[in-house]
């Protein structure tokens, strides 16, 4: 009898240090919540949407242990989306919100942006808030992964991307011209340095900018001293929206870049495909994420 008891304490014993062992695993995956946080400018065209989701879909490929979600930083895009098709996007403050409310303890931020203008350094700064709290609101590590053209590394490795996506358009006397977005921030000059790698390279490309310098007129200015037989128009923007289909590519409108173009007497094409539309751009931002988190 004595014995049997014994026998049930020790079981019992057992039990709870099973027990023991199972919460103890619980709490490490747990503390072990990773995540990922995409964060896009955005758009409102649905046809352009693929470029964004190609991005998450090769993020969670890259990242098997990590959740990853995506967020916009345009709040009109955000509001236009709900408005149309019912499909809600949060904010990149909102969709930390949400994560440091189901336990995520490590976050990657990733930035979309093609330059650290000032949507990424509102986005830096939302970062810095949460990470100042850092231990007392759930995330143990929370970090913020850099725009596409950041270091001098990141210029070469997207003139090569765009060598080997658009450098035969170069060929045979052809010249492919860059439409990028620009800005009134100082990282305006990210395009600049841009062109000078593709000169350096000896690419036969113009980058030109919707809002800002150099615009059009530089772009006709160069054109001018290349004489090419044939100009190709691709948006320098992750996705080819609004502004690749009205701004640059639309016929109808006069003041178009290829109506301007054509006026010239350039035989002018449009690729309406952003950077983010087939391979290579996800794998860039991979490598950004994988800096990021510290696994490099
Ligand atoms: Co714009």
């Amino acid at each position: 009898m004595r014995k049997n008891m014994v026998t049930v304490l020790l079981l019992g014993l057992a039990a709870v240090g099973l027990l023991a062992g199972a919460a103890a695993a619980a709490e490490k995956a747990e503390a072990e919540k990773q995540g990922i946080l995409l964060v896009a400018f955005g758009t409102s065209e649905p046809e352009a949407r693929g470029a964004i989701d190609r991005i998450v879909e090769t993020a969670r490929k890259t990242f098997p242990d990590a959740e990853v979600r995506l967020s916009y930083t345009s709040n009109i895009i955000r509001r236009k989306i709900l408005k149309e098709e019912g499909l809600a996007i949060d904010s990149p403050l909102i969709a930390l919100a949400k994560m440091q409310d189901e336990g995520f303890t490590s976050v990657t931020v990733q930035s979309l942006h093609i330059i650290a203008g000032e949507e990424f350094h509102q986005l830096a700064s939302v970062v810095r808030t949460l990470e100042s709290v850092r231990g007392k609101y759930g995330f143990s590590r929370l970090s913020l992964g850099t725009p596409l053209l950041t270091t001098l590394e990141d210029y070469r490795k997207t003139a090569e991307l765009l060598k080997r996506k658009y450098g035969s358009l170069g060929g045979d006397g052809g010249v492919v011209v860059f439409m990028g977005h620009g800005t009134h921030h100082g990282a305006n000059a990210s395009y600049a340095q841009m062109q000078m790698i593709f000169d350096e390279e000896g690419l036969p490309f113009i980058l030109g900018l919707v809002e800002g310098y150099p615009d059009l007129e530089g772009v006709k200015r160069r054109l001018a001293s290349l004489k090419p037989r044939k100009v190709t128009l691709v948006p320098f923007m992750v996705v080819a929206g609004d502004h690749a289909r009205n701004d640059m590519a639309d016929e109808e409108d006069p003041e178009s870049w290829i109506s301007v173009l054509r006026k010239e007497g350039y035989d002018v094409e449009a690729v309406l495909k952003g950077l983010g539309d087939g391979e290579g751009l996800a794998e860039l931002f991979a490598d950004h994420i994988r800096e990021a988190s510290g696994s490099r």
